[in-house]
């Protein structure tokens, strides 16, 4: 598969069959956003909580794609209210589908998405995902704090990509984030969630210096970038 990095927490998967993944496609009101929501496609939407800065452009991009939107319970009954497909799942639990199986897992957070009168409409609880195709594991950890249960991710997962969040102040921040990174025993983990704000800024090339102190492989990958896994 392909993922391409498109800054915060906005990934792209497309994979060997051409099944496309977009995950937490905040990009209107995004100044470092490579895309535009009118462009872009997908075949599915994956969200991992209900911040603004998650999901984004959601309702529009999968709207315009007739995209299954995947994401916590509440977050489907959100989307389908909108007209939209989704698949609801919660916590703990993984579901095969056509392209792969997704587990969604745990992510010490919040979710709420905020409305225009300044209230919060609960959107479940924050998540990350767990995605297996094309004979790999990526690990998208969505919104979290550093917590000792990122472990059982190692447990159950031999992970090929981990991308966790470094900014700060809303997440883990890049202290955290290498514990995390021990925690999770990926091959290779990247940054995400970092500089899209002044109050996330961060310096991704110090996080992967300090992985290589722990003996792990870091990868910063700039805006547009793209790997093959
Ligand atoms: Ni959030
Ligand atoms: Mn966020």
């Amino acid at each position: 598969m392909q993922i391409t990095y498109h800054s915060h927490s906005c990934l792209r998967l497309v994979l060997n069959d051409g099944t496309t993944l977009l995950i937490d496609p905040f990009i209107s009101g995004n100044e470092l956003s490579d895309l535009t929501p009118e462009t872009v496609t997908a075949d599915y939407v994956l969200i991992t909580h209900g911040h603004g800065d998650h999901v984004g452009d959601l309702l529009s991009i999968a709207k315009k794609n007739a995209a299954t939107v995947i994401g916590s319970a509440e977050l489907a009954s959100y989307a389908e209210h909108h007209g939209l497909k989704a698949h609801g799942m919660n916590i703990g639990g993984a579901f095969e589908f056509p392209f792969g199986t997704v587990k969604m897992v745990f992510a010490q957070h919040s979710s709420g998405l905020t409305q225009a009168d300044g209230t919060s409409l609960y959107l479940g609880e924050p998540a990350g995902f767990v995605i297996q195709a094309d004979g790999k594991t990526i690990y998208h950890a969505g919104d979290t704090a550093y917590f000792s249960d990122l472990k059982l991710i190692a447990e159950d997962f031999k992970v090929d990509v981990a991308f966790l969040p470094i900014g700060d102040n809303f997440t883990m921040g890049p202290n955290d984030a290498v514990k995390a990174a021990q925690a999770v025993e990926a091959e290779q983990t990247v940054p995400i969630h970092f500089n899209t704000f002044p109050v996330i800024k961060q310096d991704p090339q110090k996080f992967v210096a300090a992985l290589a102190e722990k003996n792990l492989n870091g990868k910063v990958m700039a805006v547009g970038e793209t790997m093959t896994v």
